[in-house]
């Protein structure tokens, strides 16, 4: 499974990335408003530190303006792949961009059903927001599920990309279901690293090479 950072924090996504851990990279304008930069800047920083897809996601909603807003964001760097939320005019852009090989992440999807039209569409990845779907009551990883299985019963090659995680459990969930990406807060990807006994394990080898006092 690969790991996007969910972030547009230059310094978190760095330090995730210094890990060895950030295959790629989801921004969306909420994350991108709270950095002071202008949203090319925050897209050239962060192409120039993960070799890997970069969502940038369009304001527009109609479909002339993804289009265009699609097209210059794909300009920017050869790592870009343009964020579509799931709507009429989202499922159009997406056929009408992948023509001219531009790849989308179809995002806001919260139904197995819009994950289908998003890979009928031929997205390059789907984002379903499983923190948002616990919100509401309902249970985020089982859509997550639905998706893999009838993305495999038709053989697609839409890449599932679990959005809206919350938690280490998604990320465990994600893994065990077989997601193809996990776009995590970089938060929960440095929680992924740590377990007390680790920490305990360690304190002890090191109290009892000390005793022994050689230096290696
Ligand atoms: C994904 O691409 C989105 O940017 C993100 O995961 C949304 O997460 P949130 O529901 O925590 O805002």
């Amino acid at each position: 499974m690969k790991f996007f950072v969910d972030s547009a924090d230059l310094d978190k996504i760095k330090q995730v990335a210094d890990l060895g851990l950030a295959d790629g990279v989801t921004t969306n304008p909420s994350l991108a408003s709270k950095q002071n930069k202008p949203f090319k800047q925050i897209l050239d920083e962060i192409c120039a530190i993960v070799d890997g897809p970069i969502s940038a996601e369009v304001t527009a909603v109609d479909f002339n303006g993804m289009m265009e807003q699609g097209r210059k964001l794909s300009k920017f760097h050869k790592n870009i792949v343009v964020k579509l939320p799931c709507t009429e005019a989202g499922l159009k852009a997406t056929k009408a961009l992948k023509k001219e090989k531009i790849p989308v992440n179809m995002t806001l999807v919260f139904s197995t059903n819009q994950a289908l039209l998003a890979a009928k569409a031929g997205a390059a990845f789907v984002s379903p927001f499983v923190g948002r779907l616990d919100d509401i009551g309902e249970d985020g990883m089982k859509v997550v599920e639905e998706i893999l299985q009838v993305y495999k019963n038709f053989n697609f090659d839409t890449q599932v990309l679990v959005a809206s995680v919350r938690n280490t459990e998604h990320v465990l969930k994600s893994a065990l279901l077989g997601a193809h990406v996990c776009t995590c807060p970089p938060e929960i990807i440095l929680e992924l690293v740590k377990h007390h006994k680790t920490d305990e394990g360690l304190k002890k080898f090191l109290d009892d090479w000390a005793k022994k006092g050689e230096k290696i």
